[in-house]
C-alpha cells in the first residue's frame, strides 16, 4: 500500500486537546477554538517510506559530561548508515528557537517543553531526534517522555552520568570556573541543582569508550523499536 493512499489514509481526528492525542498540548490552550486536522498520512506510513520508523534520545547530565559527543557520535553513526538522525543540541537550539529563553526555573522547563515538541515532530516524521541538554529538573523529562509515549513514539532517557569532578576537570567552556568565582550563579552542578535520573533507560558513564557507547545506544534503539 503506498502512503498516503490507503483506506482512511490519516490518523482520526481526535478531539481538540484530548490527552493522549496527537493534538493534545501540554500548556492550557490559549485557542481553543482551533480544530486539529488530520493529514493523510501516520507515522507509520513514514517509517515505511523511509525504511524504518523515528525516535527520540534523550542525553541529561551536567554540563561537560559528553552529551553533545555521544550525541553527535551517534548521529554519525546512523546517517553513516543511512538512518535519518538529527542532533538537537540545547546550546544550538538557544541561538534561534529557545533564544528568549534564560536558566531561570521556569525558562528551563519552557526551553525543554519547546524541544521535547521539536523532537517529538521529529520522531513523528521518522527521524531519530537526538536531543543533548542539560536537562536537570525529573519532572521535566518525565513530560518529555509522555508526550512521545502519548504518540506511540519510543522514548529513551540516556543518562550521561559523569561525576560533577571530571566535568570540572574537563570544563571546556570555562562554566565552572566562572561559577565558581560567582559569576554564573545558575549553573547546574554548582549553583543550581541537578536531579539525576532514577531509572534512566541507558546510563553512559564517563569513562566509557564513546564506541562502546555508540554500540550499546545503537543495540538500545533497535531493542525499543526504532531503527539501527
Ligand atoms: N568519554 C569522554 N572522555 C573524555 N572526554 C570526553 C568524553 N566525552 C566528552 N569529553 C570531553 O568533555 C568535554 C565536554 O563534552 P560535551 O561538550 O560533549 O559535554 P556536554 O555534556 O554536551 O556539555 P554541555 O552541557 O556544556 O553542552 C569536551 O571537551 C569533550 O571533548
Ligand atoms: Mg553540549
Amino acid at each position: 500500500m503506498s502512503a498516503g493512499t490507503g483506506a482512511g489514509g490519516g490518523t482520526a481526528p481526535p478531539a481538540a486537546g484530548a490527552p493522549g492525542e496527537a493534538g493534545a498540548s501540554t500548556q492550557a490552550q490559549r485557542s481553543p477554538d482551533v480544530v486539529w486536522h488530520a493529514g493523510r498520512l501516520t507515522a507509520e506510513h513514514r517509517a515505511a517510506a523511509l525504511g524504518g520508523g523515528g525516535a527520540t534520545l534523550w542525553f541529561t547530565g551536567l554540563p561537560a559530561s559528553g552529551k553533545s559527543t555521544v550525541a553527535a557520535a551517534l548521529e554519525a553513526e546512523l546517517v553513516g548508515r543511512g538512518r535519518p538522525a538529527y542532533l538537537l543540541d540545547g546550546d544550538n537550539l538557544r541561538h534561534g528557537l529557545n533564544g528568549d529563553l534564560g536558566f531561570s526555573p521556569e525558562d528551563r522547563a519552557e526551553n525543554m517543553r519547546r524541544t521535547a515538541e521539536v523532537a517529538r515532530l521529529f520522531a513523528d516524521a521518522g527521524v531519530v531526534a537526538l536531543v543533548s541538554l542539560v536537562s536537570p529538573y525529573a519532572a521535566d523529562r518525565a513530560l518529555a517522555r509522555s508526550r512521545h509515549g502519548d504518540a506511540g513514539l519510543p522514548f529513551l532517557e540516556v543518562w550521561v552520568s559523569t561525576t560533577l569532578e571530571e566535568c570540572e576537570r574537563r570544563d571546556p567552556k570555562g562554566l565552572y570556573a566562572r561559577a565558581r568565582r560567582g559569576e554564573l550563579p545558575n549553573l547546574t552542578g554548582v549553583g543550581s541543582p541537578y536531579e539525576a535520573p532514577e531509572h534512566p533507560d541507558i546510563e553512559v558513564t564517563g569513562d566509557e569508550p564513546l564506541e562502546q557507547a555508540v554500540e550499546r545506544l545503537l543495540r538500545a534503539l533497535g531493542e525499543a523499536g526504532g531503527p539501527t
